[in-house]
């Protein structure tokens, strides 16, 4: 697990997007070299996107549930892969909302429309959505940011125990999260990577005296 950190406006979210592509959407976008996840460029000529995006999901600061059911909503990426066979979708569902800490909760109202839930739990319906198709890698930018500190928490929680199964990648604002849940950090600033290195040597030893000021609170 990999966390970046940074001062607002940094780039943080613009290189989490570049893992799976999302810049692609932007006009005018424009971008060099190759980033490679298990040797593949992404960038290369004959990449699928559409493919890179299944295998890169991403959960967003605000969660973003569609306005269906909760089963629905965690089934959408294996409906767009073709599945119709109702018994497959029905334990894909159970498994993705027992994997983001949910299915207690909700698994007598999985027709219920999404919108109804909490924010919190609205949060681990996307983490439901984004695992529901088996990601190999998990992007999170600020997945707690617009949460209380209980629901914070139990996200926290829930990613810490996806740390096993999944690479993740997470931007964050809250120090705290990063040094508790990474094992890695990376610290950006004015759009460049300052320091990145085990998360235990930016918080206590940092190289850079741009980090050492970041994380102490000097600056940011
Ligand atoms: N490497 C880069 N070179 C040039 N411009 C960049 C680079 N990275 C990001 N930008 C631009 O800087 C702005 C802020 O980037 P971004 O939203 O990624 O920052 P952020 O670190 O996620 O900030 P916040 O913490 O506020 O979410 C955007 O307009 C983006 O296009
Ligand atoms: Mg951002």
């Amino acid at each position: 697990m990999t966390a970046f950190i940074g001062p607002s406006g940094c780039g943080k979210s613009t290189l989490l997007r570049c893992l799976n592509r999302m810049n692609d959407l932007i006009d005018g976008v424009r971008s060099e070299g190759s980033l490679r996840v298990n040797g593949e460029d992404l960038y290369g000529a004959d990449v699928d996107v559409v493919d890179v995006r299944k295998r890169l999901g991403m959960v967003f600061q605000k969660s973003n549930p569609f306005p269906k059911s909760i089963f629905e909503n965690v089934v959408y990426g294996l409906r767009i892969q073709g599945e119709r066979n109702r018994t497959r979708l029905r334990d894909a569902c159970e498994a993705a909302l027992k994997g983001a800490a949910l299915w207690d909760e909700v698994k007598d109202r999985l027709d219920d429309s999404a919108l109804s839930l909490s924010g919190g739990q609205m949060q681990r319906l996307c983490i439901a959505r984004a695992l529901a198709v088996e990601p190999e890698v998990v992007l999170m930018d600020e997945p707690c940011s617009a949460l209380d500190p209980i629901a914070t928490a139990k996200i926290e929680e829930l990613i810490f125990s996806l740390k096993d199964r999944f690479t993740i990648v997470i931007v964050t604002h809250n120090m705290q999260q990063a040094a508790r849940v990474s094992e890695e950090t990376g610290f950006f600033m004015l759009g460049k990577l300052v320091e990145f290195d085990k998360t235990d040597v930016i918080f206590t030893r940092p190289r850079q005296k741009m980090t050492e000021d970041y994380i102490t609170g000097r600056f940011g």
